[in-house]
């Protein structure tokens, strides 16, 4: 075996997986565009700076990063986000808003491999721009539904987990923490479903423990699961932060409760997000069966327009993975077996029959019909089964006999009819055939 193999966590695409990346891009974009957004792309080269504290220290950690030719600091992409901010920002003034934008593109982190995690992966990423108020928000979890649920998940396979970074650092600054020990209990917080109390013992090498009372009442935080249990756990902390920020929930709630999407929504403060950038809500979805990492993250990032040095610009967004997606669909038995059969099957006699045969495959051809014939000279009974085992709806048959006569045979391949077409007709022969269907 020739020893030049991918690189690990790199992935290559056969035919049946590239039809199977397909399924999912063009369902992404069609649901998509059903929600009124639009595509744009993007370098997938950027220079380092871009990434440098602005996604935060474990993306930047896992860069693949070098210098070029020129000199320049680079980076392979490994998220969308401020690329589309730089994108956004530079043509701020010009675009009609909300803007509301989404791409398909593949993203490269150096990570750990495991199940669902690769080095290079896609991600079908939705933005708004412009709109500060939770109806972008609405919007973003109505869309990032529709995606999972357009390939036949339903709230039994997956769910959302809601959270709230600003209501985090509201609660934590009642409790009585400044807003340096609330960032680090925040990465506490996001580690804690992983490592359990340990999460907290970094935070306590840097700030002192936390008292009893205080770390009773972070972990109760975290185990609220609805609305009036939030509610109830902030009821006795006077902030008037606090109280409008519910009223935000509320209406967010409400919203997708009128759009028929509760049943997928779960409220989960444990859900803090890695990344930097995020200001407010926050949101991942996951497999209810919990077996698999994340399907999706995202949440709002007001800043990071504005931190890329551009005017200001609220902004809510998230990005769906193609992998753990991809492993969810097989597993619930939703990934189609997609095959690329050809509408019609040319059977050829001869040389002679070959070039009669030409003509009409090239005009089928152009007129969008998917054909094929075999390459080489082939016994009738060869060509049959290949034509048989190819999946074709239609055979046309060029035989010696029926050219002699002027006509073509046209067999119908599931019903195993057959009839005999002037050969002048059998552009007009498929047409029918195919828009009868
Ligand atoms: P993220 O949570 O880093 O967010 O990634 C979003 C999704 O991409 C994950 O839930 C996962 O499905 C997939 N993903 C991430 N890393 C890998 C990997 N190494 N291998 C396979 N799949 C992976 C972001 O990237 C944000 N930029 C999303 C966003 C858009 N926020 C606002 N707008």
């Amino acid at each position: 075996m020739a020893s030049f193999q991918t690189l690990p966590g790199f992935r290559e695409f056969y035919p049946d997986a590239m039809a199977r990346r397909n399924h999912l891009f063009r369902l992404w974009r069609q649901t998509a565009t059903a929600f009124g957004f639009a595509e744009y792309d993007a370098p997938v080269l950027e220079p380092l700076d871009l990434y440098k504290t602005k996604s935060g220290n474990e993306i930047e950690a896992q860069l693949f990063s070098f210098t070029d030719k020129g000199g320049r600091e680079v980076a392979l992409r490994p998220e969308m986000t401020p690329t589309v901010c730089r994108l956004v920002g530079e043509k701020a003034s010009a675009l009609k808003r909300p803007i509301k934008w989404f791409s398909i593109a593949e993203f490269y982190r150096y990570e750990r491999m495991q199940k669902g995690r690769g080095r290079c992966f896609f991600q079908f990423n939705a933005d708004i721009f412009g709109e500060p108020g939770i109806e972008a928000e609405t919007e973003l979890i109505a869309l990032l539904t529709q995606c999972l649920c357009g390939f036949g998940l339903t709230a039994e396979d997956f769910f959302i987990r809601l959270s709230d970074r600003n209501l985090w650092f509201y609660f934590l600054e009642a409790l009585g923490f400044d807003d340096a020990r609330s960032r680090s209990l925040l990465t506490a917080v996001d580690r804690y479903e992983k490592l359990g109390d340990e999460a907290f013992k970094e935070d306590a090498a840097q700030f002192g423990p936390l008292d009893e009372e205080r770390r009773a009442r972070i972990l109760a935080f975290l185990a609220i699961r609805s609305l009036p249990a939030l509610e109830a756990a902030v009821a006795s902390l006077a902030s008037e932060r606090i109280a409008a920020r519910l009223e935000d929930w509320r209406r967010l709630l409400g919203n997708l409760d009128a759009m028929g999407l509760s049943r997928f929504v779960e409220v989960d403060l444990g859900v803090v997000r890695g990344l930097a950038y995020y200001t407010g809500f926050v949101f991942e979805a996951f497999d209810r069966k919990g077996e698999l990492r994340a399907l999706a993250g995202g949440g709002r990032y007001d800043d990071l327009v504005g931190k890329l040095g551009y005017a200001e610009m609220p902004a809510v967004g998230f990005a769906i993975g193609d992998m753990t997606f991809a492993l969810l669909l097989e597993q619930r038995g939703l990934m189609p077996t997609l095959v690329q059969a050809p509408d019609v099957y040319v059977v050829i006699g001869g040389p002679a029959e070959r070039r009669a045969a030409f003509g009409d495959i090239h005009a089928l051809r152009s007129a969008g019909y998917r054909v094929e014939y075999p390459m080489r000279e082939m016994a009738f009974g060869k060509q049959f089964k290949a034509a048989a085992e190819s999946g074709a709806r239609l055979a046309l048959i060029y035989g010696t006999d029926e050219l002699a006569k002027g006509v073509v045979k046209v067999r119908d391949l599931g019903e195993r009819s057959e009839r005999e077409v002037p050969v002048v007709h059998v552009l007009g022969e498929v047409r029918g055939f195919f828009s009868g269907e």
